[in-house]
């Protein structure tokens, strides 16, 4: 061997010593990065609201005396993994009196989602998109829904009433929340 040229035994310890920084250096990075990706990723781990859990507000109680169906526009914060949208309108209901009870029902069709609206002079409802009509109770009368209208769970708080607001799966005989 000449004077000067490297032993392979430092050779050696060379390759041993840059593979043993390699893994320290992945190491260190690993320990540094884990808790900023949990950060970043905190959002997706966290379970997505909009509203649909809680009561949401509909208004006044005297405001629903009658026996004549009355819309309401139902408003909640949406939050998603980074967004939080304040008072955004989440659905709409009909509410009313039936047999001496508040009801309230989802202004969506079961059949394919459209707007169900209130046919005052016939005393139903109705879904224009393929005509089907529901009875005050919001049993199907005629129309291909394959269910009745949804109801949703009302209560009062005082003078207030508040709407726990649902969607429901479309084309099915059965309500299944979605
Ligand atoms: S969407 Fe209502 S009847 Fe078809």
């Amino acid at each position: 061997m000449a004077q000067g040229e490297p032993r392979d035994e430092d050779e050696s310890r060379r390759k041993f010593m840059l593979a043993g920084a390699g893994v320290l250096g992945a190491c260190v990075a690993g320990i540094t990065a884990a808790p900023a990706l949990s950060m970043l990723t905190h959002p997706l781990r966290t379970p997505t609201t909009s509203g649909s859990d809680a009561f949401i507000p509909a208004g006044k109680l005297a405001q629903f005396e009658g026996t004549v169906p009355i819309k309401v526009d139902l408003y909640a914060d949406k939050v998603d993994a980074w967004n939080r949208v304040v008072q955004v309108k989440i659905g709409s209901a009909w509410v009313m009196q039936h047999e001496d009870k508040l009801v309230a029902m989802s202004t969506v069709c079961p059949h394919l989602g459209c707007a169900i609206d209130f046919d005052a002079e016939g005393g139903k409802f109705v879904c224009p998109c393929h005509d089907s009509y529901f009875s005050l109770d919001g049993a199907v009368e005629t129309g291909p829904s394959p269910r009745g209208m949804d109801a949703l769970e009302v209560q009062t708080q005082g003078e207030l009433v508040a709407i726990r607001y649902q969607r429901f799966r479309q084309g099915t005989e059965t309500k299944e929340p979605v």
